[in-house]
C-alpha cells in the first residue's frame, strides 16, 4: 500500500519525465495536445493509471496526516496528479480510476476549507513542485513565486498601519517597505518577460493551469493570484472597496483558493477605514503638515509602485503571452485559468489593472480623484 513519500517520490521522479516528454512532443507539434502516437499514449497512460494507484493507496492505507501542514501539501500532491491528467486531457471516462483519487483530495480539503485542488501556494509556499523538468516552466513558477512573496511583504508592512495612525514614523517606515515589496514585483514581472519563451509557456507551461473536474464538480485553475496579499493591499491602499459588488465577487470566489492561513486576512480585509482614508481626513482638516505630509508622499508612491506593478501584468504578460498566441493558435481551448472565454477574463483584468492604477474611468469608481486631491494636499496647491 502506498504512502504519501512514495506518492511525492514519484511525482518528483517518473511523472516530470514523463510530463517532460509528453511537452517535448507536443511543442515540436506547436500543438496543445499529439494524438494516434502510440508512444504517447502509453505514457499519458502511466501517468494516469500509475499515479490513480499511488492516490489510491495512501487512501487505503487510511492514515492520512493530522498536522494541516502536511495535510495541505498531501493535497496539492494530488491535485499535481489531476491537475497532469486534465492537461493531457485522459480525465474523460476514467471516473473509475479517477475516483479514489477524487476521493483523497475531498477528504484532505473538506478539514481545512479549501479548495479540493492544487493551487499556486501548492506549488510556491508548500514545497516546490514542478510538471516538467522544463527550464521555462521553472522560470514561470519561481518568478511568480517571487512576486507572490513580494505581495505579501507589502501586505504584511500596509496591515500595520491603520491601527497605528499614518503620522507616526514608524509610518514612513512601513510605507517605505511596502514601496520596495511593490517595486520588486514590478523587477520580477519584467525579469519574467525577459526570460520566458512565448511559445514554450504558450504550449507547455499554461494547460497545467487549467480548471479540472474532482468527481463532477469543475474547479477553476491556479493563479499567483490566489492569495490574500494583493487584495489586503488594494483595500488597506483604498483603491477598491468591499461594497463594490465587482470586487467583493472576487474577494467570495477567491477565498476556496487561497492557502488556509490567508483565509482570515481575507475575510477582514478592508473592513476597516483605508489608508487613503486617513491621509484624507487630515487633509480635509488641514492637518497635512510635516512628518504627515512626508508619509503621505510616500503613500502616493505605494500607490504608484502597484498600479505600476498590475500594469506591467496585463500588458506586458497577460497580451503577450496569452491574448497574442491565442489569436494565432484558433485552437487552443480553455485558455485562461479560470475558465471564462478570453475577452472576459481580459475585460476583468483590465477593470482590476485601472482600479489598482487608479485611471481615470468615467464609467468606473475609481480612486482617481481622492488620490489627486492627496496630491494637491502635499504639493501645497
Ligand atoms: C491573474 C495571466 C504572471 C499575479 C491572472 C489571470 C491571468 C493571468 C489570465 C486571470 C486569472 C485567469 O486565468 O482567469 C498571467 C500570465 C503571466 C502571469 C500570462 C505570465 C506569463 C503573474 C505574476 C504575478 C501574477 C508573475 C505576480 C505575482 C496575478 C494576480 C492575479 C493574476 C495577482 C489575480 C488578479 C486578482 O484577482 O487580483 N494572471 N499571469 N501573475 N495574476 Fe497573473
Amino acid at each position: 500500500m502506498a504512502n504519501p513519500v512514495e506518492f511525492d517520490r514519484w511525482l518528483d521522479d517518473e511523472f516530470v519525465e514523463l510530463n517532460t516528454e509528453l511537452e517535448e512532443a507536443y511543442f515540436a507539434a506547436r500543438a496543445e495536445i499529439v494524438r494516434g502516437d502510440p508512444d504517447l499514449d502509453a505514457r499519458r497512460e502511466a501517468i494516469l493509471f500509475d499515479g490513480a494507484k499511488l492516490a489510491a493507496g495512501v487512501l487505503d492505507a487510511g492514515e492520512l496526516p493530522d498536522d494541516p501542514v502536511a495535510r495541505y501539501q498531501l493535497l496539492g500532491s494530488v491535485g499535481g496528479y489531476l491537475g497532469a491528467v486534465r492537461r493531457h486531457q485522459i480525465d474523460t471516462g476514467h471516473a473509475d480510476v479517477l475516483a479514489p483519487a477524487w476521493t483523497l483530495a475531498w477528504t484532505l480539503a473538506a478539514p481545512l476549507g479549501v479548495a479540493p485542488r492544487y493551487v499556486f501556494a501548492h506549488q510556491c509556499l508548500y514545497g516546490h513542485r514542478l510538471f516538467t523538468a522544463l527550464r521555462d516552466e521553472r522560470i514561470f513558477v519561481t518568478y511568480n513565486a517571487l512576486g507572490v512573496l513580494a505581495y505579501r511583504r507589502a501586505a504584511h508592512a500596509l496591515r500595520q498601519i491603520p491601527p497605528m495612525g499614518v503620522s507616526t514614523p514608524m509610518t514612513g517606515y512601513l510605507l517605505a517597505d511596502a514601496r520596495t515589496a511593490l517595486e520588486d514585483v514590478l523587477r520580477f514581472n519584467r525579469l519574467l518577460a525577459a526570460e520566458l519563451d512565448v511559445d514554450r509557456f504558450f504550449f507547455n507551461v499554461r494547460p497545467y493551469f487549467k480548471p479540472y473536474r474532482v468527481g463532477t464538480k469543475e474547479y477553476r485553475g491556479a493563479n499567483a493570484g490566489d492569495f490574500a496579499g494583493i487584495n489586503e493591499i488594494d483595500l488597506l491602499l483604498g483603491l477598491c472597496r468591499r461594497d463594490d459588488p465587482f470586487y467583493a465577487r472576487i474577494l467570495a470566489e477567491k477565498a476556496p483558493y487561497v492557502p488556509p492561513e490567508d483565509q482570515a486576512p481575507l475575510r477582514v480585509a478592508g473592513t476597516g477605514p483605508s489608508i487613503l482614508d486617513q491621509f484624507l481626513a487630515a487633509a480635509n482638516a488641514g492637518r497635512l503638515t510635516g512628518e504627515l505630509k512626508q508619509n503621505a508622499a510616500t503613500f502616493l508612491d505605494v500607490c504608484r509602485a502597484h498600479g505600476a506593478a498590475y500594469s506591467f501584468h496585463h500588458n506586458r504578460l497577460v497580451r503577450p503571452y496569452l491574448v497574442e498566441p491565442a489569436g494565432r493558435s484558433p485552437d487552443a481551448e480553455d485558455l485562461t485559468a479560470s475558465g471564462p472565454p478570453l475577452p472576459v477574463v481580459l475585460e476583468f483584468l483590465e477593470r482590476l489593472s485601472d482600479l489598482r492604477a487608479a485611471r481615470n474611468r468615467p464609467d468606473l469608481r475609481t480612486a482617481h480623484g481622492d488620490l489627486r486631491a492627496l496630491r494637491a494636499a502635499v504639493d501645497g496647491s
